[in-house]
């Protein structure tokens, strides 16, 4: 009787403690009928104003897509790929994959050399880092079902924006600056990108054959970039540098209509991106593993919460690594990773007085991990449309490597692949069979666009960029605002930590970490590392008002526009 009553003081304070509103001011921009929320004001502005042209969520998408690539080079793209999760007004959700494919000349051992041993970096950087490109397919496609104004005006303002220049920030004279050697290390002519002095704040970046190639996908549709002029610029490039991107996967390229991956979190519907992404699978056990615990009570960043979150994520990586990969390639067990009873027992190991060292999880080598490049995008149309899409050329402006004559840089995806079983990529990821490298094949991600909703309708819209830490990031700003109570700008301002079983440490913000967080973290033998941020998190939060709270997040230039 006594633990009967136990169990039901708990439960009454774990639903007590847990709202899937604010408790908060909020903090954030506030839209009372739409919202947008990207990496640059630029492409806020210009997905905005689509909105008040008439444009639904897809439209203004597909115009911010546009426009990234040429405002945020970084990780903006027409050379790349990316997902896309919408919820339609009345509820019905869709997923579009648009994610890159390795070219067909592709094989198992490309990156390896006669003694199996990994070459270089040449998936990271050069020709042969590209995956076939899939964003200009997926717009094209996003358009096909849901556009409603003329394609033209979507590209319009992005043509423009090359054209006419626009002005870098601090942190867009910064990120070409930084890459300044490898883009003269890679291409084989002068880049427009690069210049005798350093790019400061306040110039012009004006983008002549970026501006060219966008009329050409204006006036041509898919056309305009797997076909005529653009493609013969692709395939002189690739012959140029070695490259084994043909015309054949050009003209074969085609994005994927995929069933969203649905879960349920304390009575809310989490809908997310299904394999080739990790993301949806890996957030969906996320969330399984901890629902059970009295998340609000434990407290935002407290030592109970963050052991937990981390022997969780350590068990979820551990499963990545394994089962993950191209669901038309391998046969991935989604149904068995989200099985309740599969994540109980998995979770049922968890020590609440003693960190597992991951090697007793499962066994692996994993050395450094480098900096991380995506970009997200959130938007929420006047009738309640939402469109969440997370999009990236790989690592920063990806390998580096500029289409002469076409003016836009290409992803370097192929690292995304397990190049050789048990050796990490980038992000200090490994794989496994699941994810090896085979022609047409797409390479696993970690991006999780996601939307939020439940009986009362849409209430959050969310995403980042960040390689192995988009999951946690998405999760830690679910979770901030289901568990924790907070509004969209403070679940994105808050601290993050992320662990993803190897290696065996928590990477932390500055910050985050209270002396007796950290004290008590490291006794139950948690080691931790610091890496500057975690994501960049963009996302919009329904109030309960029905107006549209914007997250954007200060980490960088992101920009949250609503009206
Ligand atoms: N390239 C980062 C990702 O797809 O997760």
């Amino acid at each position: 009787m006594k633990k009967l009553s136990l169990l039901l003081v708990l439960v009454i304070l774990n639903a007590c403690s847990t709202s899937k509103r604010p408790h908060t001011t909020p903090l954030g921009v506030i839209g009372r009928q739409a919202m947008v929320v990207s990496a640059h004001p630029l492409a806020s502005g210009v997905g905005s104003r689509i909105l008040k042209q008439g444009g639904n969520a897809w439209d203004a998408a597909i115009a911010v897509q546009f426009a990234l690539a040429v405002v945020y080079p970084v990780a903006g793209n027409i050379g790349g790929g990316g997902f896309a999760v919408f919820r339609e007004e009345d509820g019905s959700v869709g997923s579009l994959d648009f994610r890159e494919k390795a070219p067909l000349a592709a094989h198992r051992n490309m990156y390896l050399d006669e003694q199996g041993e990994v070459l270089g970096r040449k998936s990271l950087e050069g020709h042969l880092a590209a995956g076939v490109p899939g964003s200009v397919d997926g717009m094209v496609t996003l358009y096909g079902k849901y556009g409603s104004l003329p394609w033209s005006t979507l590209l319009q303002p992005s043509i423009d924006l090359a054209a006419n220049g626009f002005t870098l920030t601090e942190e867009g004279a910064t990120a070409l600056n930084r890459s300044r050697d490898l883009f003269i290390q890679v291409n084989t002519f002068d880049v427009g990108m690069v210049k005798q002095e350093p790019w400061q704040s306040g110039e012009e970046l004006i983008q002549p054959e970026l501006s060219k190639t966008l009329i050409r996908i204006r006036d041509q549709g898919r056309d305009g970039f797997y076909a005529g002029e653009t493609a013969s610029l692709i395939i002189d490039e690739m012959k140029r540098g070695q490259g084994i991107i043909s015309f054949e996967d050009l003209q074969k390229y085609h994005s994927t209509w995929r069933d969203p991956l649905i879960g349920y979190y304390r009575g809310n519907r989490i809908v997310s991106m299904p394999p080739p992404s990790s993301g949806g699978v890996a957030l969906l056990q996320l969330l399984g593993g901890i629902e059970s615990y009295p998340v609000a009570r434990y407290g935002h960043n407290q030592w109970r919460n963050m052991h937990l979150m981390t022997e969780i994520e350590k068990r979820v990586y551990a499963d990545r690594a394994t089962y993950l990969g191209d669901p038309d390639f391998y046969k991935v067990p989604v149904e068995m990773l989200l099985d309740t009873q599969y994540l109980k027992d998995r979770m049922s190991a968890i020590n609440l007085r003693k960190s597992t060292p991951a090697t007793a999880i499962k066994e692996g080598n994993v050395e450094v991990v480098e900096s991380v490049e995506t970009t997200h995008f959130s938007i929420v149309d006047p009738k309640g449309n939402a469109v969440a899409i997370t999009t990236t050329l790989n690592s920063y402006f990806g390998c580096k490597v500029m289409i002469k004559g076409a003016g836009f840089l290409l992803n370097n995806e192929m690292d995304d692949f397990s190049v050789k079983s048990g050796v990490p990529n980038q992000f200090g990821l490994i794989g496994a069979k699941a994810n090896e490298i085979a022609p047409e094949k797409r390479m696993l991600s970690s991006m999780t666009p996601t939307i939020v909703d439940d009986q009362d309708g849409l209430v959050i819209v969310v995403g980042t960029p960040g390689g192995s830490t988009i999951i946690t990031s998405v999760f830690q700003a679910i979770l901030n605002v289901i568990d924790h109570g907070m509004g969209m700008q403070e679940a994105v301002d808050a601290k993050r930590f992320h662990h993803q079983w190897l290696p065996d440490r928590i990477l932390v913000e500055d910050d985050v970490l209270s002396e007796k967080v950290e004290k008590k973290l490291r006794r139950l033998g948690h080691d931790f590392e610091s890496r500057g941020n975690i994501g960049r998190v963009d996302a919009i939060l329904v109030l309960p008002n029905g107006h549209l709270e914007g997250g954007a997040d200060k980490r960088g230039d992101d920009t949250a526009i609503g009206f």
